[in-house]
């Protein structure tokens, strides 16, 4: 490689005392996105790569990125050959220095949509501090490459306005946090990453211990516990930028490894949480995108979220609510919905004999509208997505007639005729639109079922404004779970989350009517935040263990040390976690939280730019005392 610069020509720029004296003369002194008419005359050095190269009359035209902006660079047609020469071997990407001088564009080529359109740099030298090899794409706004490309050449990736802008979005977001926290007196606390396993319903990553063979550190799914034991330890108001590892399959909105804006306060109750929240993400969408959100954010009960939208994630851009379509199942001569509403009836019977809390059989209604148009196929489709829940009967009609004597035909309308103008009235739908329904004998299925159909309408009717924030608080979660495959309790979020105190009674007798101080927070259908108010007392603590089949011992050695320091004046405690990358995801527009990491691993969790994870030598794994059982070849 040939370096050269003004007249001089260097080679073998991987001398030190060349590049010194480079980066000596040829440092910037300005930036690629600062430059503006007032400049103009000013001599300036830039420092970049060539983002696009063109040609026109014997003039050259380099686009000069870095990552404050564009900056045009001329070279005139009478510039010295040997400066001519050297544009006409410069390639996208090649990283350069230029010195020159600033000029107003002519009135005809300024370029308002650059904020350096104004100016051009008339350049006099032009150093060649790095040549760029054949690029696997085209570092473009925003990269149309396959994502494994993408991920293999991340660093070039990074370089693209897109993956710029969020990356820059997310750091102004992380420092907005770390201000409005530290004005309201939280402490910044790191807690260990090398910890005994917490429990958050992923598996572990595991870390052998090369001391105490067979033993194993496990990294955070979170750092739940260190953060109670903060406030134990007289730390009222933590937060932590913390990062957590679960090893579960990545999805559009999870990753392996990602991070939490973790919170935990004492001396509070749910509401000082709601509202220390709201607060925080005021402030961070204010200082950020200069968004002003509402005060206080809508609630809604974990009840409602599944009545009205088959979620607890429920997207608030758009209504479409379900509808309850039980009342009129019972009097039509549809037997499906008949048969479900029976069966529902029947379980419920028998979970209640059990002492299980059961909510029966459910057919519920969704109005699209204006999808009497729709094709079988349309139909189909919405149908597809409804049986992923695995609602026992889907059927549909359409409204037909007029708005003063409106009618129901296709689908299942023969069996509603009589009750047409009432369903209709009562559904509050109108002729053109179409009536989409769901029935199981699990009130739940049938509207997690609806629920979905509801999702893909809102994508594809187009009704999630991009532009639009909406934020719900999902309150009163039930604690438990039934685990039907496991035939046992199982807390709803985590086990340190707080009954609400009027069901302390019957905790052991009923749990599945037990609401939890839980809560979580959901913004345009995602789950934003979770946390809860928990439990500081042991003897609470131990009944809660015993409910989801803790066995005393197994509990006492896991989680001993928690119970131990309940018992030394714990205070009363609560907090949250909002997913820093999901939150910068959705303040950026996008659906993936790859686009706001910078190396984020694959959905296979797998890192192709160095194939991480990868294998070890035979001496490291003897050191820590392992041997691999079925090892691939590769
Ligand atoms: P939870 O498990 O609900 O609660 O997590 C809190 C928030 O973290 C984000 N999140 C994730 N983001 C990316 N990839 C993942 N795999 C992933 N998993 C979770 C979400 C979620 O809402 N210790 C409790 C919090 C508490 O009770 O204070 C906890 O971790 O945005």
């Amino acid at each position: 490689m040939r370096l050269r610069f003004g007249r001089a020509v260097l080679t073998g720029y991987g001398s030190g005392i060349t590049m010194l004296y480079i980066m000596e003369f040829f440092k910037r002194t300005v930036n690629c996105g600062m430059l503006r008419q007032s400049d103009a005359g000013t001599v300036v050095v830039l420092n970049g790569w060539v983002h696009r190269k063109r040609e026109h009359g014997g003039v050259s035209f380099i686009n000069m990125r870095d990552r404050y902006g564009i900056t045009q660079v001329v070279v005139d047609a009478h510039a010295p050959s040997e400066l001519a020469e050297l544009v006409a071997q410069l390639h996208n990407e090649c990283c350069i220095a230029v010195e020159g001088t600033v000029r107003e564009r002519p009135a005809p080529m300024t370029n308002p949509q650059m904020p350096t359109g104004a100016i051009e740099v008339a350049a006099q030298k032009i150093v060649v501090l790095n040549g760029a090899s054949v690029l696997p794409f085209q570092i473009d706004e925003e990269s149309n490459a396959n994502e494994d490309l993408r991920l293999k050449y991340r660093y070039l990736d990074l370089r693209s306005g897109g993956m710029q802008n969020r990356i820059k979005l997310r750091s102004a977001v992380t420092f907005a946090v770390r201000e409005w926290m530290n004005a309201q007196g939280f402490l910044e606390i790191e807690t260990p990453t090398f910890i005994k396993s917490t429990p958050e319903g992923a598996r572990d990553y595991l870390v052998p211990s090369r001391l105490y063979p067979g033993k194993f550190y496990a990294l955070p799914q979170s750092p739940q516990l260190y953060k109670q034991l903060l406030m134990v330890g007289g730390f009222d108001k933590y937060f932590q930028i913390a990062r957590c590892y679960r090893d579960e399959d990545a999805r559009g909105d999870r990753q392996p490894e990602f991070t939490q804006i973790d919170i935990e306060m004492a001396f509070v109750s749910r509401d000082d949480i709601l509202a220390m929240t709201e607060g925080l993400l005021g402030y961070v969408f204010k200082k950020t995108l200069n968004l002003e959100l509402a005060a206080h954010f809508t609630r809604m009960s974990y009840y409602e979220a599944q009545e009205r939208y088959g979620t607890d994630k429920p997207d608030l851009r758009f209504a479409m609510p379900l509808q309850d379509f039980g009342a009129f199942a019972e009097c039509s001569s549809f037997n499906a919905f008949k048969d479900a509403l029976a069966q529902g009836d029947a379980e419920r019977a028998a979970s209640l004999a059990q002492g299980i809390t059961a909510a029966g059989g459910g057919v519920k209604a969704l109005v699209v509208p204006g999808g009497a148009g729709y094709s079988r196929k349309q139909i189909e489709e919405l149908e597809a997505q409804a049986k992923i829940y695995k609602a026992k009967v889907l059927a549909w009609m359409k409204v037909a007639g007029t708005e003063s004597e409106p009618a129901l035909e296709g689908g299942a309308a023969k069996f509603f005729a009589v009750q047409a103008a009432e369903i209709v009235k009562t559904l509050g739908a109108k002729p053109g639109d179409l009536i989409m329904m769901a029935a199981d004998s699990k009130r739940r299925i049938a509207n997690s079922s609806l629920g979905a159909v509801r999702s893909k309408l809102g994508k594809d009717l187009k009704l999630c404004d991009p532009s639009k924030f909406e934020f719900v608080w999902i309150v009163d979660f039930p604690l438990f779970e039934f685990n039907e495959e496991e035939k046992h309790w199982e807390a709803a979020h985590h086990m340190f989350s707080y009954p609400q105190e009027r069901f302390h009674a019957v905790l052991e007798s009923d749990p599945g009517a037990v609401l939890g101080d839980l809560y979580d927070l959901v913004l345009n259908g995602c789950e934003l935040a979770s946390g809860s108010i928990r439990i500081h007392d042991p003897a609470l603590q131990k009944r809660i263990f015993a409910i989801v089949g803790l066995d005393p011992t197994e509990a006492e050695k896991r989680f001993g040390f928690l119970t131990t320091a309940f018992k030394f004046g714990a205070p009363p405690h609560g907090g949250i976690a909002p997913g820093l990358d999901r939150l910068v995801m959705l303040m950026a527009g996008q659906t993936s939280i790859k686009e706001v990491i910078a190396f984020p691993k694959n959905s296979f969790a797998i890192s192709p730019m160095d194939d991480c994870p990868g294998k070890v030598t035979e001496e490291q794994l003897q050191e820590l005392h392992l041997s691999i059982k079925d090892q691939d070849e590769d």
